[in-house]
C-alpha cells in the first residue's frame, strides 16, 4: 500500500509513527522493505554522506538528484524532501516554485520545511497549490548559526510557550505533521497533545505521536558520536571496517580471487 500525506496523518492516536531518513536507492529500499511508512531525504544528507559540517550548504541540486534516487527506490512508504537553506526562505514564490520541482523532477511525495509561525503563509500557500507540508520546529538545524549551536530548545517557560504557538500556526497553516526536534519530552508531549496533527519527534521524548531518526545513526556507520537522542539499533562501522580489512588482507596475501570467484 502505497502511504499517502492523509494517511500519515490519520495514525494519530491509531498507533506511533516510525520515519527514518534515506538518501539514496539502495538506503530507501531498504526503509521500504521494513515498512517504515515514511522516508525523509533529510539535509542531514550533507553531514552524513557528502562530508559538509552543517546543512547549510546543502543545494536544490543535491537535493533533487538524492530525492530522485530515493524516490526510485521506494514503492510504499511516502517521500518527503527536505528543502534545503534558501531554498524557501527569500520568497513565497521561491518557495513555491523549489517545493514544485521536488514533485515534478524528482517525484517527491510532500515537502518538509523548518520554522513555525512565520512559516505559516509559505506551508498554506504550498498545501493550498497541491504540496503536502511537514513541518519542523524546536531545533531547526538551518537556524544553527542564530541558535548558536546543536542545544535543546523550549526549556524556559516563554521558549516553550513559543514553541507551542508555532505548534499551533503550522497545523493551522494545514501541515499533515510536524517534526519536533531536540525539546524537552514534557514539552514534545504537551504539544503532541494540543495537536490534531501528528507529531513526529527526534530528541522530543516518547510524548509524540511518531519518531524521526538518520538512517546512519541508527545503524551505527559512522564513527563520530551521536547525539543522546539516537539509539543505535546495529553497529555496522565495525562490521564494515571489518569486512574491509578482510577484503584488504586477502588481496594482499593473494587469498582473493581463489578458484570459487574465478573464471
Ligand atoms: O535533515 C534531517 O534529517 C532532518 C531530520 C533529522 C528531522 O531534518
Amino acid at each position: 500500500m502505497k502511504w499517502t500525506a492523509s494517511k500519515i496523518k490519520a495514525l494519530k492516536g491509531e498507533r506511533k509513527i516510525a520515519m527514518l531518513t534515506a538518501y539514496d536507492a539502495l538506503t530507501a529500499s531498504l526503509v521500504d522493505q521494513a515498512a517504515i511508512p515514511a522516508v525523509l531525504v533529510g539535509d542531514s544528507l550533507g553531514m552524513t554522506v557528502l562530508g559538509y559540517e552543517t546543512t547549510l550548504p546543502v543545494s536544490m541540486d543535491q537535493m533533487l538528484h538524492h530525492t530522485a534516487a530515493v524516490s526510485r527506490g521506494t514503492e510504499d512508504a511516502l517521500v518527503i524532501a527536505d528543502m534545503p537553506f534558501m531554498s524557501y526562505q527569500p520568497s513565497l514564490a521561491m518557495g513555491l516554485e523549489n517545493a514544485g520541482r521536488f514533485i515534478k523532477e524528482a517525484h517527491a511525495d510532500a515537502v518538509k520545511v523548518e520554522g513555525g509561525a512565520f512559516r505559516s503563509e509559505l506551508i498554506e500557500a504550498l498545501v493550498g497549490n497541491g504540496v503536502p507540508v511537514l513541518g519542523h520546529i524546536g531545533l531547526t538545524p538551518q537556524s544553527i548559526k542564530a541558535m548558536g549551536g546543536y542545544k535543546v530548545q523550549g526549556k524556559t517557560s516563554e521558549q516553550a510557550r513559543q514553541l507551542m504557538d508555532d505548534a499551533m500556526a503550522v497545523e493551522q497553516a494545514g501541515a499533515f505533521a510536524l517534526v519536533l526536534e531536540c525539546v524537552p519530552a514534557e514539552l514534545g508531549e504537551m504539544i503532541s497533545n494540543a495537536l490534531t496533527i501528528p507529531t513526529i519527534g527526534i530528541g522530543a521524548g516518547a510524548g509524540c505521536d511518531g519518531q524521526v531518526l538518520v538512517f546512519t545513526d541508527l545503524l551505527g556507520i559512522s564513527d563520530k558520536p551521536a547525539p543522546k537522542f539516537v539509539k543505535k539499533y546495529a553497529n555496522l562501522n565495525l562490521l564494515i571496517t571489518d569486512a574491509l580489512a578482510g577484503y584488504k588482507a586477502e588481496v594482499e596475501s593473494g587469498s582473493f580471487p581463489a578458484d570459487e570467484q574465478s573464471y
